[in-house]
């Protein structure tokens, strides 16, 4: 795992060596809102607005997946009324949005503990997965009341049941087996994590998948990330020499 500061020059792309799967840490919409004299809930308005910059901008770059690190199972901790904010604001992203992803043949899948959610932010994903499930032009993933190490504590319930009924040799356990018990089961490991607003921690994101994963870490707020910047990331990742623990 290799970590860096991203630079702000943007140069064009190699469309032979896009990274596959990114994923964000979207962090700042707080200290954004703070700047601007702002409540933290217009922080998250404008949080929003970014999500619809760089959804678009991986779309158009051509980036199969995509995963937004939207609500951590630690942010229920937050005050009632901002979680409710979130969850408003999620419910409007959704019925706003999925018209378009029709449109861009984007399809949209939810990881984390989504039973928690409230029924009108569980009811506008189900609606909005399935109206895109058959596209594949891009996979928009959001975490939501996500926390890695929960993740990893229901894969170990479900692979321990599967042991006790007698449908899984603990002998055959391998790490492909434990990456099909996840909730990503299905998404290839992130190649390259962002962070945004300067913070050096995962921050329980994606603790199992991002083993071999390039990681960037820009001061910029989320909301004040452009697609520019998200651009000459991708041109830094692009130079990276990825070595997954080999010469
Ligand atoms: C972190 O900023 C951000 C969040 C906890 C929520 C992220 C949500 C959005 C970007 C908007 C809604 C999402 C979608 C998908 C429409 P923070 O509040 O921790 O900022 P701070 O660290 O500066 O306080």
């Amino acid at each position: 795992m290799s970590f860096s500061k991203s630079s702000s020059t943007r140069t064009d792309l190699d469309v032979t060596k896009l990274p596959l799967h990114v994923a964000i840490i979207m962090d700042g919409n707080g200290r954004w809102a703070k700047q601007h004299l702002l409540s933290r809930i217009k922080g998250h308005e404008k949080g929003a607005q970014t999500v619809r910059t760089i959804v678009k901008t991986c779309r158009e770059t051509g980036i199969a997946h995509l995963t937004l690190y939207a609500f951590s199972t630690e942010n229920w901790q937050r005050p009632k009324k901002e979680v409710d904010a979130l969850m408003s604001l999620l419910v409007k992203f959704l019925e706003s949005e999925h018209k378009d992803m029709i449109d861009k043949n984007i399809r949209l899948n939810a990881i984390g503990q989504i039973e928690r959610l409230p029924e009108a932010v569980q009811r506008a994903l189900d609606k909005t997965m399935t109206l895109t499930k058959k596209n594949d032009g891009m996979h928009l993933n959001l975490a939501l009341s996500y926390g890695g190490r929960s993740e990893i504590v229901q894969m170990v319930r479900q692979i321990a049941l599967k042991i006790k009924e007698g449908k899984i040799d603990p002998d055959l356990i391998t790490s492909e087996l434990i990456s099909k018990h996840l909730y990503t089961s299905t998404i290839p490991d992130p190649d390259l994590l962002i962070r945004t607003s300067g913070e050096m921690r995962i921050s329980n994101f994606l603790l199992w998948q991002i083993a071999y994963t390039e990681i960037f870490v820009t001061d910029t707020l989320w909301p004040d990330f452009t697609k520019e910047e998200f651009l000459s990331i991708i041109k830094d990742y692009q130079k990276r020499e990825r070595r997954f623990g080999k010469v």
